[in-house]
This record gives structure tokens, sequence and C-alpha cells, in this order.
């Protein structure tokens, strides 16, 4: 059992159900904005968080393909709060060498929204230490369709199609399958997040609510995931020799 980060054993990528948003604003009798507002600072704290532990890759579940049935007012306000955050955040992810990407249905996007993004993205293109991908109006399922149709489209013989190749079409293509998947606010579920991507992740769920996860959550979060036998498939045997 260890207690503190080995730093030989860092997850490369590490993805984010970032949950609870809402209910961190009602326990506080506030609108659910306010959760969403004060989301970002545990954005600001993961992000410095995970590059500092040398994370090489962060994917933050920020707006589900679901999400776009909440109610107008919400999702204006998440879409507005959106550009604010990457406006403010700009600066912090070019100090600290941070490339942003963006996997999902950008289209949808507010054309605001979408502009701001894709500058962010521009900006921070060549940037090296931390691959920070936002997944927004993202589903995972529409990202294996997406990923089919383009197969077909291809004309790519049944006979070659292997993992492989198939990942090539997955919007998440240059980012490695994620080690570690942690969920907060305590709910036990998937969400339409990168179904094929998360095949053999570790599961890390936490009743801590999104606006108050902090550094800490996050490093206990990676010892747990020390902590955890992979075994692929395997016998504990063939993994200790
Ligand atoms: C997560 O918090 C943020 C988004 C889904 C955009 P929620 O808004 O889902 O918060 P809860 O789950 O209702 O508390
Ligand atoms: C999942 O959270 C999507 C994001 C965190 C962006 P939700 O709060 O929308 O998930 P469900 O609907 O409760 O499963
Ligand atoms: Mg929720």
């Amino acid at each position: 059992m260890i207690n503190n980060i080995n730093n030989k054993n860092i997850p490369k990528h590490i993805a984010i159900i970032m949950d609870g948003n809402g209910r961190w604003a009602q326990s506080k009798g506030k609108m659910r904005a306010f959760g969403h507002k004060n989301g970002i600072k545990a954005v600001r704290e993961t992000v410095e968080g995970a590059a500092e532990i040398g994370i090489k890759f962060l994917t933050l579940y920020a707006f589900s393909v679901e999400n776009w049935k909440r109610p107008k007012k919400e999702v204006n306000a998440l879409m507005s709060l959106l550009v604010t955050a990457i406006n403010n955040e700009m600066q912090r992810l070019i100090k600290n060498n941070i490339k942003l990407t963006v996997i999902g249905e950008t289209d949808n996007l507010p054309s605001k929204t979408k502009e701001e993004l894709m500058q962010a993205i521009n900006i921070t293109k060549n940037n090296t230490r931390m691959t920070l991908t936002l997944a927004l109006s993202y589903s995972g399922k529409w990202d294996i369709l997406n990923a089919v149709k383009k197969i077909i489209n291809d004309k790519i013989d049944p006979q070659n199609l292997d993992e492989k190749i198939f990942q090539q079409y997955l919007t998440t293509k240059n980012v490695p399958y994620p080690e570690l998947l942690i969920r907060t606010s305590g709910e036990h579920r998937v969400s339409n997040f990168l179904l094929w991507e998360i095949a053999y992740s570790e599961l890390y769920f936490t009743d801590t609510l999104w606006p108050d996860f902090s550094k800490k959550d996050l490093k206990k979060a990676i010892i747990e995931y020390q902590n955890r036998e992979r075994r692929f498939g395997k016998t504990k045997e063939q993994i200790e020799n």
C-alpha cells in the first residue's frame, strides 16, 4: 500500500467526468449556474495539479450531447461561461506550456464559443507539457458511429480492419487510452463518455462535488490507481512474474 505518488507509475492519461456543480450550488441555496462558475476553479486546480504531477494527457468532460436537453437558460449560461473561462485561462495555458484540444460535435456550439475555442487551440498548438482535451457536445456513441461512417466512406477492407485502424478514426486518435477515469459527485456511471477508450481504464469514484475537487483529491485518485493491480485478463501470478 503506497501513500504517496510513485513517480515511476504515473498514468499518461487521466479522464474526468466533472459532475455535481448543480448540487453543489443548490446545497448553498444558489442557482445551478453558480455551481458551474465555481467548477472553473476546480478545472484550474486540476489542470495545474495534473501538469505538476507529470500527466501528459488530461481529458475533461465539460458538456455532453445529452446536456443540450437541459433548460435553455442553463445551456446558455454554460456556453457563455466557456467563453469567459477560455479567455481568462488562455495566459495560464501559455505560461504552463499546455496544449488545448477539443473533442465532440463542436459544430453545434454557438459561434462565439467556437471562435474563442478555436483561437485558444491555435495559440497553444505547439505547447508540449500536457495536452488538455475538453469534451464538448461530446458523446462516445457519436464518436464510434462517426468512425464507422468514415471507415465505410474510405472503403476500408473489413479483412484489414483492426483495433488500431479503428482507433485512428476516433476523435481521440492522438491520445493514448486513459489509464484512469475519475467521476465526481457520487454517481457511478459513464454517461456516454469515452466508451471505446475506457475498455480497460481503472474507474475511480468520489463523492466530492466537482467545485470542491482539489489537487489533493487528484493526488488521492492517482495513489488509489497506483495501488490497483491491472491484469488485462491475465492471472495475478503472470503479472507478478
Ligand atoms: C456537471 O455538473 C457539469 C455539467 C454536466 C455541465 P451538473 O450540472 O451535472 O451537476 P449535478 O449533477 O446536477 O449536481
Ligand atoms: C455527465 O454529467 C456530463 C458531464 C459531466 C459533462 P451529467 O450530470 O450530465 O450526467 P447524467 O445525466 O447525470 O448521467
Ligand atoms: Mg450531473
